[in-house]
């Protein structure tokens, strides 16, 4: 409410002296009137009111406010009857409501010429053509609805101008065609807008995404469209959401897991693709009985010896070796090899990779991303042109597939923002097991702080800052988000993913969950070595959350300090250890980054000096005193950097966005 009062008293002082052209009586009379009325030949009644031997006052489905900003009260006999007001510039219009009024027009595009407009309701009426762009010009609108007429064409993007302001936004029963536009900013959030209502339109294309950002939105109504693709898990995360429905769409796949325990019915959800499954829905995969456990819901068993399909025993293979010279990348491909004829060789299917067959993912052409201790990561090129990564277990590492498949399951419910999702899993007869995820070209983020080369990105703090909160919101979702807590149990820089827009993925999580004793504890003494260790670990060999969080101290040290964590014959340095230090010498000012300092005033006011602490908080020695994922998460958005206009740059909007008007 806050920012409301600020615009507009930014509005009344410095637009004032530029509104003497025409009134908005005025602009009223010559065009909105003639265009709401449209062509009939009998005058509207509501409309007529509209005229100059008529006070302003009585003109029918208007408010007005005087030169002050305050409402003009037509209470009063003198002001009702007041016919000088007509003519009176400073009087502005801040609402327009003629619902149920006949109206058969249009809205013309002087809509956008009132500075103090705030509501616009105009629902069930005949009016028709496109909704004007210029209806993201107006400064101060904060309600539209223009549910039950017939406007067609597009929303114009336009309308997120209006994005910080705006409370509520119904269309509800038109004929509005096209995809929803995006904001022009990536990740507007919309803090105000509690409705959005697009019901009953003929809108198209995938469910958008950017919605679910509106993080304090409590109605949403996308039903009776033309939507497709599948339901994102971000919209079960949507805190503030009341009301929801998607239904009589052409959604498909498999709903949120959240949505299992959420407030909304079926009823939220019915009327789209029969594929459409997944409580409150319908169990997803019913009808194969491929021995799956009937809790789970992680995904569709595609029981390859179901119909005798003879793909079954395929098994991967050898792996022939190419040293690709010229590029200096080594190229391997995974070859098929067909397998004796007890196949037990199976892919589960997640949400989101609907599209892979176990063919495809063998056939697949793969070149080495990364060695690990587990095994291997490729690039894997499917025969439609679309990537996937492939992460290839070694053989032996994995525990038996009883143990091994329900966690896999539960890896796969894990969808989020900065989570690099599991679309698949594929067990072969021999043991071997393959991760397949989905492919992003970005650097990890261990290559961009430490990448010696010239031309590196420069990282600062806001945009570090990003990359922290989204890989504790993701390390957060891991623990918090399902029935039993996914441990990350390898929380690196190596393992996260920065995309063109600063958005972090974390990767390789749980996998330590996946493997025999032996190998996990090489993983962990890998991870020692690079000094993101818990203490407690030398001791016990279980990760557990806590030593996810002194992981993450340790990885927002290296962001804070632009220093390498580990042995110092590595080239790392014992990070607490350095802070400690430097707080004792009251030097720390010099332990950060100095390309995080430039633009920096005040470290305290930007979210520095916490950050640090915050940090040091989760690598105390002692498991207990760390903070808790959720609470770090809090911190770091209590703690913002206060310039972040430059995460907005033009380099950084996603292309494909909406131009902005
Ligand atoms: C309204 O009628 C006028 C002439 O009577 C015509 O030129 C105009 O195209 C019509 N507009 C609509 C929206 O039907
Ligand atoms: C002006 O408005 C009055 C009602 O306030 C109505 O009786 C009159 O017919 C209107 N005049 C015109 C020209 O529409
Ligand atoms: C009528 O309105 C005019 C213009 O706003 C104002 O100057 C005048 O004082 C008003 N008269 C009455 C009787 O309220
Ligand atoms: C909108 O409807 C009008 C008729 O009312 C039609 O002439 C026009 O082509 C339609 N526009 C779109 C974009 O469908
Ligand atoms: C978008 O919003 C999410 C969640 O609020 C945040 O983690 C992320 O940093 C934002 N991205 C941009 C481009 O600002
Ligand atoms: C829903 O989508 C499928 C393909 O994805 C298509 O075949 C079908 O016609 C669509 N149904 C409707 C009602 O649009
Ligand atoms: C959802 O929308 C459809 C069509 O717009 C409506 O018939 C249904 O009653 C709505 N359901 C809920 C739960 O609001």
């Amino acid at each position: 409410m806050s920012s409301l009062f600020f615009s507009l008293l930014s509005i009344l002082f410095l637009s004032l002296p530029l509104l003497s052209l025409s009134s908005d009586s005025d602009v009223l009379l010559k065009k909105i009137k003639p265009a709401l009325q449209g062509n009939t030949t009998i005058a509207n009644t509501q409309l007529s009111t509209w005229n100059l031997s008529t006070p302003l006052c009585q003109w029918r489905g208007l408010q007005w406010a005087t030169a002050t900003g305050a409402a003009l009260s037509c209470d009063s006999a003198s002001t009702r009857s007041n016919l000088s007001l007509n003519s009176d510039t400073s009087i502005q219009l801040t609402s327009i409501q003629l619902p149920a009024s006949g109206l058969q027009g249009y809205i013309p595009s002087e809509i956008g010429d009132f500075s103090y407009l705030q509501s616009i309701y105009l629902a069930v009426n005949s009016l028709h053509g496109s909704i004007p762009l210029e209806l993201g010009n107006s400064p101060s609108l904060l309600r539209i609805d223009l549910g039950s007429n017939s406007f067609n064409g597009s929303l114009p993007p336009s309308i997120w101008n209006l994005c910080d302001q705006l409370v509520s936004v119904r269309f509800h029963g038109n004929r509005l065609s096209g995809s929803l536009p995006n904001p022009a900013g990536a990740n507007q959030t919309c803090d105000s807008l509690k409705i959005l209502d697009f019901g009953e339109n003929k809108l198209e294309g995938g469910f958008p995404l950017f919605i679910t950002k509106f993080s304090g939105l409590q109605e949403l109504d996308l039903s009776a469209n033309r939507f497709t693709g599948s339901v994102p898990e971000a919209l079960a995360e949507m805190k503030s959401l009341q009301k929801l429905n998607i239904s009589s769409n052409n959604f498909t796949g498999m709903l949120p897991a959240e949505f299992a325990n959420s407030k909304f019915g079926a009823d939220s959800f019915e009327g789209n693709s029969a594929s459409l499954c997944g409580s409150p829905l319908d169990k997803c995969g019913s009808g194969s009985g491929s021995g799956l456990s009937p809790g789970l819901i992680a995904g569709i068993v595609i029981g390859l010896m179901a119909g005798g399909v003879v793909l079954a025993s395929v098994l991967i293979g050898l792996f022939q070796r190419k040293k690709n010279k010229n590029k200096g990348i080594e190229v391997e491909e995974l070859e098929i090899e067909d397998g004796e004829q007890n196949g037990e060789g199976k892919l589960l299917v997640f949400q989101g990779g609907e599209h892979l067959t176990l063919e495809e993912v063998l056939n697949a052409t793969g070149q080495v991303m990364e060695k690990s201790s587990y095994g291997t990561v490729y690039k894997a090129k499917l025969s439609d042109g679309g990537n996937i990564a492939l992460r290839l277990l070694r053989e032996g590492s994995c525990k038996d597939p009883e143990e091994c498949i329900p966690l896999v399951r539960e890896f796969a419910h894990a969808r989020h923002e900065n989570l690099v999702p599991l679309r698949a899993f594929y067990q072969g007869m021999r043991g071997e097991k393959l991760l397949i995820c989905d492919y992003f070209p970005h650097k990890s983020l261990f290559d961009i702080l430490h990448e010696s080369t010239t031309g590196r990105t420069l990282l600062n703090w806001p945009k570090r800052h990003k990359i922290a909160l989204g890989v504790a919101r993701g390390l957060s979702h891991l623990h918090t988000g399902h029935d039993t807590p996914i441990i990350h149990g390898d929380v690196r820089s190596k393992h996260v993913l920065i995309d063109e827009l600063f958005i972090p993925k974390l990767t390789d999580y749980g996998i330590g969950q996946l493997m025999i004793s032996a190998v996990a504890d090489e993983l962990l003494s890998a991870s020692s070595a690079d000094g993101y260790k818990a203490p407690e670990l030398n001791k016990m060999k279980r990760c557990n959350a806590r030593t996810d969080i002194y992981s993450f101290g340790i990885l927002l040290l290296e962001l804070l300090m632009g220093k390498k964590p580990g042995d110092a014959k590595n080239g790392g340095f014992d990070l607490p250890a350095l802070v400690k230090v430097a707080v004792l010498e009251e030097t720390t000012m010099e332990i950060f980054d100095p390309e995080i300092l430039k633009g920096i005033r005040n470290p305290t006011e930007d979210g520095l000096v916490q950050a640090l602490k915050l940090a040091m908080g989760c690598c105390a020695p002692v498991a207990p005193v760390r903070p808790d994922m959720a609470e770090v998460v809090r911190q770091l958005e209590d703690n913002r950097p206060r310039n972040r206009s430059n995460l907005y740059s033009p380099a950084d909007i996603r292309s494909g966005a909406a131009t902005p008007y």
